[in-house]
């Protein structure tokens, strides 16, 4: 994401944080609500719909292929209402450009959602989104039938001719990828027979998990996800439980800020995405989860966090790191400050994020005076359970708005300001984190 603004001062919380709070709606499954009820046949409705700048991008998209998004913003900040799809008619060819700003999941899972028709689509993204790898996606989705301009490109700007014919495959996938997984179920919903996605660790199963409410039939194994097609898709409704990528800033700032207590309310517990609270008991947090309901197949629930003086280092295998990929930067902070070495095991996927997040944790840890290095894909944090923030640091969030949050955290649960650069860059998945945690000190 390119900003311009002078970068943030981040002042200390005045005090604990302390109570009970929400976060927004989670990313993943919001953006997946809008692109599956475009794709459907009627109107779905959707509540608790996160309301960012990435899920705009996913919604102007299907406005512009046709769909009709009748969505508003309601008092608690999310966006519900309806999403009348395309069904079988399909999309309309829009007579400009996609833009995806900075949205990966928009710009990926759109591959598969314009797959099996006949339009050509050109789709673009920011300056970050468009370093971004591409061809994990469109190599699959060639292997269906789909043709792409440039035929090998490996960034956007990239036209997509969609195919009315597409074949299922099975494939396997080189990384765990839920984008990549997502973009060929997707075109697998179209395709004549099952498609199977087969992946070397478990990435989230989002879409494995709605599919079915829209009436496709999916089966879901440990690494193993298939489509039966072709389906038609009828219309559903989905409420998007919180997001556990949010949730975990706070949970993160509780633990390191003395004397405090959070409960955070309705976040999504598919254990697909919280591998950073097995972690962080890992490391001695005193974290707790307790399920209070589902929405759909997706359970929900309550995370507790509560000051954890002594944190250890410990070592995340590999196959663990998808379920955590997007907390990386802000447990590499919690893991600075606790007692011994914390290894992250095969990362290198942090490289290919908004941006490479591996350089940037490095390089941000080293303004703490933490030692923090990166021995082929590993990343080893040697922690300090003493750290003192030197006084006057200015991170670099590099537009990224996992790094704006992570770095925010120095100044906010510690005794001296610090200035984030870009830090609106948080809009892209939680735009109102700062009065979120300023409202949990009272
Ligand atoms: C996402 C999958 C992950 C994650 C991203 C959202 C999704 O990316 O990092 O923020 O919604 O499917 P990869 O699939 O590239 O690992």
């Amino acid at each position: 994401m390119t900003t311009t603004s002078e970068p943030r001062v981040i002042e200390p919380l005045a005090g604990p944080l302390d109570g009970s709070c929400h976060v927004p709606g989670d990313k993943s499954i919001s953006h997946r609500a809008i692109l599956f009820s475009a794709m459907a046949e009627g109107t779905s409705r959707l509540l608790g719909v996160l309301d960012s700048s990435d899920v705009r991008a996913s919604i102007e998209a299907v406005q512009k292929l046709g769909a009709k998004v009748s969505l508003e913003k309601q008092p608690d900040g999310s966006l519900a209402g309806g999403v009348e799809g395309w069904g079988e008619a399909g999309p309309t060819q829009p007579d400009t450009p996609i833009y995806c700003a900075n949205s990966g999941t928009t710009a990926r899972l759109l591959m598969g959602v314009l797959a099996p028709w006949d339009i050509s689509v050109r789709i673009e993204g920011d300056e970050s989104l468009s370093k971004r790898p591409m061809r994990r996606i469109t190599a699959p989705l060639m292997k269906m039938g789909v043709e792409f301009d440039p035929a090998g490109a490996e960034t956007l700007p990239i036209t997509e001719h969609g195919c009315k014919n597409l074949k299922a495959i099975t494939y396997n996938s080189p990384m765990a990828s839920a984008q990549l997984k997502t973009a060929v179920l997707l075109a697998g919903v179209y395709a004549d027979g099952v498609t199977e996605l087969n992946e070397p660790s478990v990435s989230r199963n989002h879409t494995e998990l709605m599919l079915p409410e829209y009436g496709v039939e999916t089966t879901a194994g440990e690494r193993t996800a298939r489509v039966v097609g072709p389906a038609k898709m009828h219309s559903a409704e989905i409420q998007v439980p919180g997001d556990p990528s949010s949730a975990a800033f706070i949970t993160c700032a509780a633990l390191l800020k003395p004397g405090s207590a959070v409960q955070i309310e309705n976040v999504s517990l598919n254990t697909a995405r919280t591998g950073f609270l097995i972690t962080l008991e890992k490391m001695g947090a005193d974290v707790t989860t307790r399920r209070t309901g589902s929405s759909g197949k997706e359970p929900y629930g309550i995370i507790s966090a509560c000051h954890t003086g002594r944190l250890h280092g410990c070592e995340i295998p590999g196959h663990k790191i998808a379920s955590l990929v997007d907390e990386v930067p802000v447990l590499s902070l919690v893991a600075a400050h606790a007692q011994g070495l914390t290894v992250f095991r095969n990362v290198e996927e942090l490289r290919a994020k908004e941006s490479d997040r591996l350089d940037a944790i490095v390089t941000g840890l080293a303004q703490l005076g933490v030692d923090a290095w990166t021995e082929g894909d590993d990343l080893f944090i040697e922690g300090q359970p003493d750290l003192k923030v030197p006084e006057g640091l200015v991170f670099d969030s590099r537009g990224d708005h996992r790094l704006a949050m992570t770095w925010s955290l120095v100044g906010l649960t510690g005794n001296v300001p610090v200035k984030v650069t870009n830090f609106d860059s948080v809009d892209v998945s939680y735009p109102d984190f700062l009065r979120d945690m300023e409202e949990l000190v009272r």
